[in-house]
């Protein structure tokens, strides 16, 4: 019973993806398949294969579609795509003038969508996502994880971004193990999703200080499920899309060579950066995190590899990085 009542929602969820294709390659959709194609520098073949599409300035295409194709309208208003006025008791469509990014599961499946606006508004949000339900829960999907999943094994190596762009680009320019987590800080559950296929994860985030934030933060959730990450940082104002359409695959490659750092050189960077290590309060502070994040390494060799590391880095003795993370253990993580 429950099964079935699924089934046919993925179904309806499969519609809406096919309508909003079909949309970006009509007349309705020319403006933005230009944007598509021209100012974000997509061919054809990609946007078939992410099955990008677009919702119209309209407020009823969608809820027009529907009648005339007879797709279930309350699947649509709990799926989110259709949204009631509270006052009027009125349906309109969700999406409405962005860019639609169909986010599978990892079987292939639409799960929700992805929403960027092409108006310069700075009222409206760039991206909105389908709101959080049984069917698209953000925090347990990995955008593009359908089509890199096969490339992550063989390469044994999962690139992490952190936008739906940023994950087109890369597959476009041949990186296709990259994923994204979908606009979240990245959770436990998208670490376990990645650990089915890989042990190493290389972020590439934006090098703006709101992405090297964000790899910090995800380094912890990585190690702690038993994955090896790497860092590469961009430069400040890029993100992986921006700097392969600015600057082409080839320098775009040799960052990938220069930039690449152990997770443990891109937190020790990252404290230097902030100032952390020039006395000794925040430098001891700067190497608790550091001694914490070892901790929660399960392989009592890699932890031995990392103390041993970090000892030889900050010119302190194994011992007493050792008496650090008996005191910043909390003690089960
Ligand atoms: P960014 O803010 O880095 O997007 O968000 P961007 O690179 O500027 O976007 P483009 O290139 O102009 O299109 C990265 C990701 O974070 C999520 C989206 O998944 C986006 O791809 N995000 C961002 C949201 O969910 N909501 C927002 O308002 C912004
Ligand atoms: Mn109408
Ligand atoms: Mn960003
Ligand atoms: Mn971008
Ligand atoms: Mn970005």
């Amino acid at each position: 019973e429950k099964d079935k009542r699924e089934a046919s929602q993925f179904d309806t969820l499969r519609w809406a993806a096919k309508l909003f294709h079909g949309t970006l390659q009509s007349e309705a959709g020319s403006a933005a398949l230009a944007y598509l194609t021209g100012k974000r520098g997509l061919e054809p073949g990609t946007i078939r294969r992410f099955g990008l599409g677009f919702a119209p300035e309209s407020w009823d295409h969608l809820l027009h579609a529907a009648e005339r194709d007879g797709a279930p309208v309350e699947h649509l208003v709990s799926l989110g795509l259709l949204t009631r006025h509270p006052k009027r008791n009125t349906l309109y469509d969700t999406f409405r003038n962005r860019i639609i990014f169909p986010i599978l599961t990892v079987g292939g499946q639409v799960a929700g969508f992805g929403g960027r606006t092409l108006s310069n508004d700075a009222e409206t949000p760039k991206y909105i996502n389908s709101p959080e339900s049984a069917f698209f829960e953000k925090s347990k999907l990995l955008y593009g994880m359908h089509a890199a999943k096969n490339e992550i094994r063989r390469q044994e190596t999962a690139i992490l971004v952190e936008g739906y762009m940023d994950v087109i680009a890369m597959h476009q320019a041949g990186f296709t193990n990259t994923v994204a987590s979908c606009g979240t800080a990245l959770t436990r559950y998208q670490a376990k999703i990645l650990k089915r296929y890989t042990s190493r994860v290389l972020f590439l985030y934006d090098g703006d200080n709101a992405g090297k934030k964000s790899m910090l933060a995800g380094i912890d959730i990585l190690l702690s499920e038993g994955l090896t990450p790497w860092v590469v940082m961009l430069p400040g104002n890029e993100d992986p899309d921006s700097f392969i359409r600015n600057y082409g695959k080839e320098a775009f490659l040799g960052e990938l060579e220069s930039e690449k750092s152990s997770f443990q050189d891109f937190q020790l960077r990252c404290y230097q950066d902030a100032g952390w290590m020039e006395s000794p309060d925040t430098a001891s502070k700067a190497i608790s995190a550091m001694t914490r994040s070892i901790a929660l390494i399960a392989d009592p060799v890699q932890k031995e590899l990392y103390i041993d590391e970090l000892s030889k880095k900050l010119d302190l003795s194994r011992q007493t990085l050792r008496e650090v993370m008996a005191a910043s253990d909390t003690g089960g993580s």
